[in-house]
């Protein structure tokens, strides 16, 4: 969410156009926010800064505040390409998809087949064939992705493509990655293969052509069949259907090229390993089944989460997903109940450590007013050891 809100504020941008390591109050003074705010930005750049999306240049003697600069992370959130992947975080932070992860648990209880379907009644594409504003997104954020891979693959992946005569980008997006491709080698015919309300009116080049149709049923003939973030959509049924498709569509020496992100790849890399996890996760919640078998043990962190666990936090996690602040529980009863609890279970994980570690804090007072106390989980472990304290 913070990310999402530096790029709307346009945070990456101002601070890239400075040229230079950005003070704060520079920076403050460039965003389009209301004076009220103003003190709440270092907050924000603080957390960014802390998750490496800015870098907090070192402060010399005569500087009295912190200069920002980009991080390779935030120069992908810069408006303009080539590395620009700003529309990422708004698709994945859009309200859409963030009410289809709260569904998440409602999803396993139910057979729909995605969180999503829990959410909306139907799956992504059907979705986002009804829903402009969302397949936009959705397009965008391909192409953005699609542009920074093809100039890679154009540079390392040539011999690939050399010797080719046609070429079907399957579900090939708005066209970003074989528009690269079709101007690297003209006299590759290619095509664009995707549903229709995704190449809908597009407009093809001379050795380009949009198709509309669905890859399920048939795919347009071609030596040669590209598969760019396609098959990590589907389970392995699916996948199996495509790739039977593909081999109906070529000839018999064409070639399937498949771009996709390989799992665990490389298990000592953790950043790598947590992108591969998380990119995992939001395809089981948009788009796909999974099928794994694997054993699990409870850790310190998943031990807080246990429902009779006397330190159980599990109402903490939802409360987070509750757009909620105080006025609205005093009128939402199912809200202000969850707010409570949440409250009262970290109380009860704090007042023990509180007694334990603090006892004298309180040893000598008769009178003590726990002032927020909420619903008094922690006054009452307190009294409970304090008998003579009112
Ligand atoms: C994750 S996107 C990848 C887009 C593009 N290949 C890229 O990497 O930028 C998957 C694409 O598959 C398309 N798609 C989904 N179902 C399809 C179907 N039945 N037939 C053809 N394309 C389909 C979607 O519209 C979407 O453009």
């Amino acid at each position: 969410m913070s990310v999402k809100c530096a790029i709307d504020l346009n945070i990456p941008d101002i601070i890239h156009n400075y040229g230079k390591p950005m003070p704060l109050s520079k920076l403050t003074a460039s965003l389009k926010i209301h004076p009220s705010k103003t003190c709440f930005i270092y907050r924000l750049m603080r957390i960014l800064t802390h998750s490496a999306f800015f870098y907090e240049h070192d402060v010399t003697e005569n500087e009295l505040e912190v200069r920002y600069v980009l991080t390779d992370a935030s120069k992908l959130l810069l408006k303009d390409p080539p590395f620009s992947l700003k529309y990422f975080p708004q698709l994945v932070h859009d309200p859409v998809i963030v009410n289809s992860w709260i569904q998440l648990s409602t999803w396993f209880t139910n057979d729909d087949p995605t969180p999503f379907h829990t959410a909306n009644g139907m799956g992504f594409w059907d979705f986002a064939a009804r829903e402009p504003k969302l397949n936009h997104l959705f397009n965008e954020a391909m192409a953005t992705d699609s542009l920074l891979v093809s100039s890679m693959v154009v540079e390392k992946c040539k011999s690939v493509f050399e010797g080719l005569e046609s070429l079907v980008d399957v579900g090939g997006g708005t066209g970003t990655m074989t528009k690269v491709i079709a101007e690297s080698f003209p006299q590759l015919k290619c095509i664009v293969f995707d549903l229709p309300h995704v190449v809908g009116d597009l407009q093809g080049t001379e050795n380009l052509k949009y198709v509309g149709g669905d890859m399920f049923e048939a795919i347009p003939p071609a030596d040669s069949i590209m598969l760019k973030w396609v098959l990590h959509d589907w389970n392995d049924e699916e996948c199996l259907k495509i790739l039977s498709n593909c081999k109906e569509a070529i000839s018999s020496k064409g070639k399937v090229i498949i771009i996709d992100m390989v799992m665990g790849n490389k298990k000592e890399d953790r950043e790598l390993t947590e992108t591969e996890i998380f990119f995992d996760m939001q395809m089981m919640h948009d788009v796909t089944e999974n099928e794994l078998e694997v054993r699990y043990v409870l850790i310190d962190a998943s031990k807080l989460l246990l429902k009779d666990h006397p330190f159980s936090l599990k109402y903490l996690p939802q409360f987070a997903l509750h757009p909620g602040i105080l006025d609205f529980a005093a009128r939402e009863p199912k809200f202000n109940h969850l707010f409570n609890d949440a409250m009262a279970t970290d109380s009860l994980l704090v007042s023990s450590m509180v007694i334990e570690k603090c006892k004298r804090v309180f040893e000598g007072f008769e009178l003590l007013v726990d002032v927020g106390g909420g619903t008094g989980t922690m006054v009452k472990v307190i009294s409970e050891s304090f008998p003579e304290l009112k």
